[in-house]
């Protein structure tokens, strides 16, 4: 007996109500036989998942086939636009300015857009930087803000457009309406081994920037430990495919490969990070944070249609101006830019066991001791710390003598420190004084 003579009763599946235009697992059946779903598949099929008719159960096969058979370009835009059409669309037109944004995939120690968003509205582009919370080893932009007293992450659509206006920039929570099929859907994939698939990845960030209405986006695409994308190749072929859904939506799209391998400057954890951005606006910091916040900063100002100098950006944050509108941002938001920045109760040092030169310090071991330190969420719905993470002394490269800190562990709760420890062994190592150690730079190929 083939499987369609089985009476249904027997096979326990739901019939599809007979207004549906289709039924969950025939697209699951098509795209598991590894053929190409078609355009009223996938339009069907989001919607029906955001009205509640396809199943949790039924989606998480369905994505579980996108991840194993993947997608062509056509169906990876038919998928993005139907996540648009599930929500509403923002709209920046009535702006003065023009608006630019960028989107990292998330690394450690990744606290650039707090640097980035008030350098460029230095130049009169707006910034409207919808952003999430952390989960895993990553942090997110909106734990970090938090760690300011008094901060707001939620925004009504007119408050944004109003700080845009009268500010320049914003950092603020997405709303509910944008792309709700894609809030469902990466929750499901977080839970079912899903996350890293190009087309469901690509699809996923796109359908956010393009429903968030702004003119032109730079993609900071991270590859190594620390990344989604382990390999160049991978992070290429994620970088084209989303360029490639940006220029079809009309938003002028570039992308930066940028190096992940190791933390992103000297800190990952939320307090941490927000005070050596505040380092960077005063015109200090660490050299691959500045270099990066200038790069993408430059990319957004082409990408606006307001190209500048190298040298104009980079005396925009040794002059102070920078500084200036990261207070204005803060204040417009109820946080007080002045404010002294939660600090962790207790501390622990990584010591260097021999004299030599350190050759790695791995980006996802330090990310997985932050997170156990309290600086990440394993749910949702968990709070973090504050003050919690980890503050890198030596970075590849470095001269270090035994004995010295390497790292300091920063946390309120001490019995996290030895499940931090066993993080970060193995995630770092010393060579013999004298080893050149090939330090990459931090940006490693553009994709437009
Ligand atoms: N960030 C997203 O918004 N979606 C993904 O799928 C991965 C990272």
């Amino acid at each position: 007996m083939s499987d369609e003579d089985v009476p249904l009763e027997e096979t326990g599946q739901e019939p599809a109500a007979p207004t549906e235009r289709f039924d969950a697992v025939d697209v699951i059946r098509t795209k598991r036989d590894g053929a190409r779903l078609s355009a009223e598949q996938i339009d069907w099929v989001i919607d029906a998942y955001t009205r509640g008719v396809v199943a949790e159960e039924q989606m998480a096969a369905l994505s579980m086939a996108i991840y194993l058979n993947g997608m062509d370009r056509t169906e990876i835009g038919r998928w993005t636009a139907a996540m648009i059409s599930s929500g509403e669309r923002m709209d920046f037109s009535s702006l003065t300015r023009p608006t630019a944004d960028k989107h990292s995939t998330g690394g450690v120690g990744d606290k650039i857009t707090l640097p980035l968003a008030p350098l460029v509205a230095v130049f009169g582009v707006a910034v409207p930087q919808l952003s999430g919370r952390g989960l895993g080893h990553t942090g997110g932009t909106l734990d970090k803000l938090e760690s300011i007293p008094g901060w707001r992450a939620a925004l009504s659509n007119p408050q944004m457009l109003q700080a845009l206006e009268h500010v320049g920039a914003v950092i603020c929570q997405a709303g509910s309406g944008l792309a709700p099929a894609d809030r469902l859907l990466y929750a499901l994939r977080d839970v079912t081994g899903t996350v890293e698939s190009i087309p469901l990845i690509a699809s996923s960030i796109m359908s956010k920037k393009i429903a968030e209405g702004t003119g032109a986006l730079v993609l900071d695409v991270k590859v190594g430990s620390g990344a989604f994308m382990k390999e160049l190749d991978q992070a290429r072929e994620l970088a084209r495919t989303m360029v490639d859904l940006g220029t079809d939506a009309g938003v002028r799209t570039v992308a930066l490969l940028t190096d992940m391998s190791t933390p992103l400057g000297l800190t990952a954890g939320n307090a941490l990070e927000v005070r050596e951005s505040v380092e960077v606006l005063q015109g200090g910091g660490p050299q691959d944070v500045v270099d990066l916040t200038v790069a993408l900063a430059l990319e957004m100002l082409a990408g606006a249609g307001r190209p500048h100098a190298e040298a104009d950006v980079r005396h925009a944050l040794a002059d102070g101006r920078a500084l200036g509108k990261w207070r204005e941002m803060i204040a417009e938001q109820g946080g007080d830019p002045r404010a002294p920045l939660p600090v962790a109760r207790e501390r622990e040092h990584v010591v260097a066991d021999t004299d030599g030169v350190l050759e790695r310090l791995d980006a996802y071991a330090v990310g997985v001791a932050a997170w156990r330190l309290g600086a990440g969420r394993a749910r949702r719905e968990d709070p973090v710390q504050s003050g919690a993470g980890v503050e890198i002394h030596a970075k590849p490269g470095d001269v270090v003598r035994k004995g010295q800190h390497l790292m300091t562990l920063h946390t309120d709760t001490p019995e996290r420190f030895d499940r931090a420890v066993a993080a970060l062994v193995g995630g770092w190592s010393i060579a013999p004084a004298g080893t050149v150690v090939d330090r990459r730079p931090i940006v490693l190929e553009r994709v437009d």
